[in-house]
């Protein structure tokens, strides 16, 4: 960030501690709307995001459906031959597998051991229900003891079920945790003489996100929720494309039963050799059903992203021919189908038999993630044609590749204009200088025609992929400069998301990240913050705000957007000062006659630029709320170096 760093050695070296400048506010000039889907959130299974974070199951590899079919489980006082893993394929196609434990005459009860995501994280008083699908041979009878035990081995608490029948049955009790710990883990102990036969084995915390059992992890949920996203982008991500064909994301593998949903490698397991991670998976428990609800409870609009006929173009770049198409354009009427669909429809019934009979009103779809060529436009038509065609109303996002500039950007930009697309989608993972010199990116895009989606977008301190990469405030602080280009340009940005978006502290692969969390804890990083104050902070129109006639973009170090919300008759202002120094400034308001003196200023900011949040430290940085009074069209603020102010100016 040299831009930063020359303001902050021009001040100290000229020894100006105050700036001045007049900002002018046209508040009866409104220039575009800005859509309630303004800011959002992009959702993808990576750094165990899913399964071992917002999936709240403590089992990992629960139908030893993963690759190594024990992986994730220990055998406790016994032997390999006690415990065979069977395959019922022709039963169950999609879990096939499940494990037999053989306990003879007097052998000592037998252990199954589950370590968790990197552990279990439990608390105290709080209940947990142990379920499991079992049977024993004929005639047999047995008991499956849980216990659940702390990282010091101490019992935390304990259950039993008896198994009766030669059948399949589900089993599920419930006992509570006498205490708090981070890593947890969970033993089935077998006992008497029997032949077992167990899967779908589960541990599930009864505080989920609204009590639902089977649900998804309260505290990260909710700070989605705090964030008052306008959109949910789901479920990626290169997780949409799959390292090739078959390891595509099919989201009705995601959706019914839960031991019906097939279980897939998760194709950021082992993709990069500084963070190898070979038991992540997706169990697919949250699937895109949870992910409607989610949206729905957080009063954001679903934006499901479905494969193209085409595998990740970094890994095998397998692309299904055109004339195979149909199954995926398929997926896409009947994701709808889904959706939105009547009762009596085949895809409508089972949503409405899953719990939610309404609709979930479903607007748009992304066709692809990066992908890009000619092999792209060649399948989106398809889509296009195939949709609108069906669902005339439905919007498309479509993607312009990896890069927010070069040939692979140019040649589909062009094209998907040409096409009259509806929005495109551009991602960028740069430095934070970028994110500064790019604030006035949008400023020349044509008014009419496509829209943009910012789909995916994080300032990188180290380069992209780099594990050194940090979510810090600098970082963050170019991220919100660059936004108010976004919001300015709301007449051609629409939509726009931060990625990825969780991390677990322990599981990780990819950073910079907006949540962090472990097995108990989460927080929001500075990225977050800027997020959360932009959305909801978000004013309903763009109204001019200048420095000498100009858009403020870098002039004097500072970024700045101004909005009206017409709900609650208030302008709000985002101002970005990315110096080292206190700037003092002037705002004229005009077109505007002010009745009240009130005004209330949000500061998000740290005179340190490597400064991070942390489990230990959730709140290094975090956002400030002060309130002041000043009466009249002229108001004197003052901006703290290094920081983003969100000011309310109530109008009324
Ligand atoms: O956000 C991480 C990855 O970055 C996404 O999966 C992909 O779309 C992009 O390359």
């Amino acid at each position: 960030m040299k831009k930063l760093m020359t303001a902050l050695t021009l001040s100290v070296v000229c020894g100006f501690g105050i700036a001045q400048n007049k900002l002018v506010v046209e508040v009866d000039k409104p220039v575009c709307k800005i859509q309630p889907t303004m800011w959002g959130v992009f959702f993808e299974d990576i750094n165990f995001g899913a399964d071992g974070g917002l999936y709240a199951e403590l089992i990992k590899n629960r139908s030893f459906e993963f690759t190594k079919p024990l992986m994730g489980w220990e055998v406790l006082n016994g032997i390999n031959e006690n415990v065979l893993i069977l395959n019922r394929v022709k039963e169950n196609p999609k879990n096939p597998r499940f494990a037999q434990i053989v306990i003879k005459n007097g052998q000592k009860p037998l252990g199954l051991s589950n370590e968790g995501f990197r552990g279990m994280g439990v608390k105290q008083g709080i209940g947990y229900t142990f379920s499991l699908q079992a049977k024993v041979k004929g005639g047999e009878k047995g008991v499956i003891k849980g216990e659940l035990i702390g990282a010091d081995g101490k019992i935390l608490g304990s259950t039993s079920v008896e198994i009766t029948g030669s059948d399949w049955n589900t089993y599920k009790v419930d006992f509570v945790s006498n205490a708090t710990d981070l890593k947890a883990h969970f033993v089935l102990w077998f006992e008497g003489q029997a032949t077992y036969d167990v899967d779908m084995i589960s541990l599930f915390p009864h505080d989920t996100w609204k009590g639902r059992p089977g649900g998804l992890r309260k505290d990260l949920v909710q700070l989605l929720a705090d964030m008052k996203p306008g959109f949910i982008r789901f479920p990626g991500g290169c997780i949409v494309e799959g390292r090739n064909l078959a390891n595509r994301y099919q989201w009705k593998n995601t959706v019914g039963p839960v031991d019906q949903r097939q279980v897939i490698m998760n194709r950021w397991n082992t993709e990069f050799a500084h963070k190898q991670t070979p038991d992540y998976f997706q169990s697919f428990g949250l699937g895109f059903y949870e992910y409607f609800q989610l949206a729905e409870d957080i009063g954001a609009e679903p934006l499901p992203i479905i494969n193209c006929g085409m595998a990740c173009q970094f890994n095998s770049a397998e692309t299904v021919d055109t004339s195979d198409l149909g199954t995926y354009v398929q997926d896409a009427l009947d994701l709808i189908e889904f959706a939105n669909g009547e009762l009596n429809t085949k895809w409508g019934r089972l949503r409405g038999k899953m719990g939610h009979p309404a609709p979930f009103n479903l607007k748009m779809m992304g066709i692809g993630n990066e992908n890009w060529g000619p092999q792209y436009l060649t399948r989106l038509k398809i889509f296009t044609a195939a949709v609108h065609d069906r669902y005339p109303d439905i919007k498309f996002i479509n993607s312009s590749g990896t890069d927010p500039s070069g040939d692979r950007f140019d040649f589909l930009n062009t094209r998907l204009r040409e096409m009259h697309a509806d929005i495109i989608d551009e991602h960028y993972y740069r430095s934070s200088d970028w994110f500064l010199a790019n604030a006035r990116r949008y400023d020349k895009y044509p008014r009419n025609g496509s829209k943009v989606f910012a789909g995916e977008y994080a300032a990188q301190s180290d380069k992209i992929a780099s594990p050194d990469n940090k979510n810090n405030w600098q970082c963050a602080l170019s991220e919100a400069a660059f936004m108010t280009g976004l919001e300015r340009n709301a007449a051609v940005v629409s939509m726009a998301s931060y990625a990825p978006l969780f991390a677990h502290v322990d599981a990780w692969q990819w950073t910079p990240d907006l949540i962090w969390f472990d097995n108990l804890k989460a927080y929001g990083t500075p990225n977050y913050y800027v997020q959360k104050l932009f959305s909801t902070n978000k004013g309903t129109e763009v109204v001019p705000i200048t420095l000498n006639n100009d858009a403020i973009a870098g002039q004097d170090s500072l970024y700045a957007t101004a909005c009206v919300d017409e709900h609650s008759k208030e302008l709000i202002l985002k101002i970005v000062n990315v110096s080292g120094v206190q700037k003092h400034e002037q705002i004229d308001l005009e077109g505007v006659k002010r009745t009240s003196s009130f005004i209330k200023l949000t500061i998000l900011g740290s005179d340190n630029l490597q400064q991070c949040n942390s489990i230990q430290n959730p709140s290094a940085i975090a956002p400030v709320n002060q309130q002041i009074d000043q009466k009249g069209n002229q108001v004197k603020l003052d901006f703290a170096p290094y920081s983003l102010t969100v000011v309310h100016i109530v109008l009324k």
